[in-house]
């Protein structure tokens, strides 16, 4: 008796599929690959319940092994989650709850813009802008990879995708046009509404 339960891929909105900048076939492409983070999430947790635990080594063991990559692979679905998720509406400025967070956070809009495109620019994966509930407050965090660096007790609530196969087919090697296409899509009511359902404290 497995002690996990297998999860499926979330369905894509039809809306991601028509979005201004960011083309179908690199949506199609970019949700397969969310899917093969699905996939391998429920095929290390079933080879979890079959390993050796007395053979467990820091240097190398399966234990490990298969432990290290499950994060890769959990950091996969939750971070696309979240991407094709708040993707899909009408972009531009922040409103809402959202937008008041940020202006007290980081002065204005354009200022949280800024500073998440450049740490869009600096990441090798991800730039996400979290709520941290120890220091009560939102924060532009970078990420190499799928498991790297969250942090935590902190909620992400944008989460940009900075891998080259979020762009690659649409921009070649122009992150940029790619980060400008990206808040042209943001969904609003998505990040406000996951503000309420958390019950993130409004300003
Ligand atoms: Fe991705």
């Amino acid at each position: 008796m497995p002690n996990f339960v297998e999860i499926r891929p979330r369905e894509l909105k039809p809306a991601l599929r028509e979005l201004d900048g960011i083309s179908r076939t690199t949506i199609d492409a970019h949700y397969r690959l969310y899917q093969g983070y699905v996939a391998k999430r429920n095929e290390i947790l079933g080879r979890i319940e079959q390993v050796d635990l007395s053979a467990a080594n820091q240097v190398y063991s399966e234990i490990r092994a298969l432990k290290v990559d499950l994060s890769f692979a959990i950091g996969g679905i939750k971070n696309h989650e979240i991407y094709f998720e708040h993707l899909g509406g009408e972009g531009g400025d922040p409103i809402g709850a959202f937008r008041s967070l940020v202006d007290r956070d980081f002065g204005s809009a354009d200022e949280w813009q800024a500073d998440l495109r450049a740490t869009g620019m600096a990441g090798r994966g991800w730039a996400w802008t979290a709520f941290d509930w120890d220091e009560g407050r939102l924060f532009n965090y970078v990420g190499d990879a799928q498991n790297t660096f969250p942090i935590w007790n902190a909620t992400p609530l944008v989460a940009l995708d900075v891998y080259e196969h979020a762009y690659f087919l649409d921009y070649q090697t122009d992150r940029s046009a790619y980060i400008d296409a990206f808040f042209r899509n943001l969904d609003w009511s998505v990040v406000n509404g996951w503000i309420a359902a958390y019950r993130i404290p409004a300003v």
